[in-house]
């Protein structure tokens, strides 16, 4: 199959920029020093390829990923990174074998880890952003309180997920060691081997973990793009110009493609479309004025600005080699991570 043949609008993979991608994470956190999150990509198959880079230990977001993780063999050691208040269908995953880690905040959480039957937990500490976590002083007692209800405690998590796109690099190193320094005092009330947190724009700051949980460096988007992270451009939404109008006089001409608010995440913002401005998106629709304007029919690489709710709303992603419609597709992996 070509570009050509693909119905849009479609995710692509630029293969070579994923791979660079993979290889240059794993030199910075090689092996189990990186736990790499699904949500970003929700997609087994490119979880495979970081598992080819060395990386056995998956990061999820949902009950869902963990189901499918496991269920593609990816079980060795998947760690939810978040609360949830009914944990069977984890307990479900691991008396089928795999390794299962559960975030707990709370004794209501707690409670559901007992309750399921998952017997592994991380206390999640607050560490700045205000989302889940306990305050890093009760961590100690919630660690207590599990262990004393049967639960191995492996140690603690922590997410600065309000840094991750900081643009100015030294003032988010500044502020990730501020946020670090709170999860190793609650690790030292807590113990346990594994001190986990950040992400693709903390990474190379987040020097107290053991291990990272980056998901975005994987494929990317605009917006850490802009932080400056150094990752390539892997994800692009593959649209379809179906209307130009001419400029008119002082008027300037447009175009439109059929990607729009039902194809892109967008609380980060537009999508872009390089060598041209995106005027706004509606439900089908991108209006974008190009330095060269397109003609109907015409092909656009549209790069999201946020990956995550992007790859969310699509069912596939292809694999693609070369940028021109007889590029090749070297393969289509399903995002089927997707659901709760
Ligand atoms: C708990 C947690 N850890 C890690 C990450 C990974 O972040 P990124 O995709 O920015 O690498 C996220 C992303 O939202 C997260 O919620």
């Amino acid at each position: 199959m070509r570009l050509a043949d693909l119905t849009t609008p479609a995710l692509l993979v630029d293969a070579g920029a994923l791979e660079a991608n993979l290889a240059d994470m794993a030199a910075a956190h090689p092996g189990p020093q990186l736990r790499p999150h699904v949500k970003a990509h929700k997609t087994t198959a490119l979880a495979a390829r970081q598992t080819a880079h060395g990386h056995h230990g998956f990061t999820c977001a949902t009950v869902r990923e963990v189901e499918g993780m496991a269920a593609a063999g990816l079980g060795a050691d998947l760690l939810l990174a978040n609360e949830v208040l009914d944990a069977r269908r984890l307990g479900a995953v691991v008396a089928a074998g795999a390794r299962v880690t559960l975030a707990i905040d709370s004794p209501e959480t707690l409670r559901a880890a007992v309750d399921g039957g998952v017997r592994e937990v991380l206390i999640d500490v607050n560490i700045g952003l205000p989302r889940c976590g306990i305050a890093p002083e009760h961590a100690g007692a919630l660690a207590d309180t599990a262990r004393a209800a049967g639960l191995s405690v492996r140690g603690v998590m922590g997410y600065e997920g309000h840094l991750q796109l900081l643009t100015d690099a030294a003032e988010r190193a500044r502020l990730t060691t501020e946020c670090t320094d709170r999860l190793l005092a609650a690790h030292a009330d807590v113990g346990g081997d594994v001190i986990s947190g950040g992400g693709t724009g903390t990474h190379a700051h987040n020097t107290a973990c053991t291990e990272i949980q980056a998901g975005s460096y994987a494929l990317m988007d605009t917006a850490y793009t802009a932080a400056g992270l150094p990752f390539r451009q892997a994800l692009t939404v593959l649209s379809t110009v179906v209307s130009t109008t001419a400029p008119a006089g002082d008027a300037p001409g447009w175009a439109v493609a059929d990607a729009g608010l039902k194809a892109f995440g967008m609380d980060h913002g537009n999508p872009s479309v390089p060598g041209a401005a995106v005027w706004f998106c509606s439900d089908e629709h991108l209006t974008f004025a190009a330095d060269v304007p397109p003609r109907a029919g015409d092909r656009v690489r549209v790069v999201p600005a946020h990956i995550d709710p992007t790859v969310a709303l699509h069912e596939r992603m292809h694999v693609v080699d070369g940028a021109g419609p007889d590029a090749e597709v070297l393969d289509t992996w399903a995002v089927d991570l997707r659901g709760w």
